[in-house]
């Protein structure tokens, strides 16, 4: 069925082109416009005409935004629920990640969105003896002592590390699509193993871009560390914690009606 705005269809789509930091939405392929979508589904690309100039705060256009909503109940669906409830964790209970819960949030991330099928993501898992190898090296990376012994604590408290690259695409737009595309990935990850009883946290240790440390993880020299991601069951008390987000309305301008 295609989706509707509470029970109604939704506005049809400005045509328009949309260019925001560099980034095009709006029709298929490079140019045109957008096509009107089909009778009752969700127009395309909403949020890339909603991001078109202006700045965060206030920035609510004011088309009758509690029709914009796919559904005045968020947590309806369980995607919604997990994007909701998912937040970030530090803390983990010592116990080990079985193989095949980090295998499911692996096949999670794979399924993101890449442009022109370019699979751009690569991973590295650390777990077990290999965290005190990673611990070492990160150690020996940073000229800050104190740094040093946090990130090496940090990593040997930590049931699983996921690294995460992005390959460099054939030139700066596809280079870039590819860092997006991975980043997409991530999300799917950080919401698997949300919906696994799992906590992570996506960090960018200065760490990760040490060449001693990239000789160890990295698939292929060149490829852009994304994050790493900190995965394990969560220590008591730190799932489910509040979290903070400006309305999506005042981020949001919507043009059109
Ligand atoms: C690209 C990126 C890099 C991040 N790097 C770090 C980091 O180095 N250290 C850290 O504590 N959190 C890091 N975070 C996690 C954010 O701090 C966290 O997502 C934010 O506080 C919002 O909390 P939430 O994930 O619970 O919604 C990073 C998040 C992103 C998206």
């Amino acid at each position: 069925m295609p989706a509707r705005l509470n029970g109604r269809d939704p506005p049809a789509p400005a045509r328009l082109r949309v260019r925001h930091a560099g980034l095009f939405c709006g029709g298929p392929g490079a140019s045109g416009t957008s096509p009107a979508p089909a009778a009752g589904t969700l127009p395309v690309c909403r949020t890339g005409l909603a991001w078109q100039g202006g700045r965060a705060g206030g920035y609510n256009g004011g088309q009758r935004p509690e029709e914009a909503s796919p559904t005045n109940a968020p947590d309806a669906h369980p995607l919604l629920e997990a994007i909701r409830r998912r937040s970030s964790v530090r803390r983990f209970d010592p116990r080990p990640v079985e193989p095949a819960r980090i295998a499911a949030v692996l096949e999670a991330a794979v399924w993101a969105p890449n442009h022109h099928l370019t699979e751009p993501w690569r991973f590295a898992v650390v777990t077990g003896s290999a965290r005190a190898r990673l611990a070492e090296l990160a150690g020996a990376a940073g000229a800050d002592p104190a740094r040093a012994a946090r990130d090496r604590e940090r990593l040997l408290h930590t049931p699983a590390l996921i690294a995460v690259f992005a390959l460099p695409g054939e030139g700066p737009l596809a280079t870039r699509e590819n860092l997006l595309a991975t980043a997409a990935a991530v999300e799917n990850l950080l919401l698997a193993a949300h919906a696994l009883g799992l906590g992570a946290i996506w960090r960018t240790p200065g760490f990760l871009s040490h060449p001693s440390v990239q000789a160890f993880l990295a698939p292929e020299p060149g490829a852009d560390p994304v994050g790493l991601i900190f995965l394990g069951y969560p220590a008591a008390g730190e799932a489910d914690r509040p979290r903070r987000r400006l309305p999506w309305k005042a981020v949001t301008r919507w043009l059109g009606d």
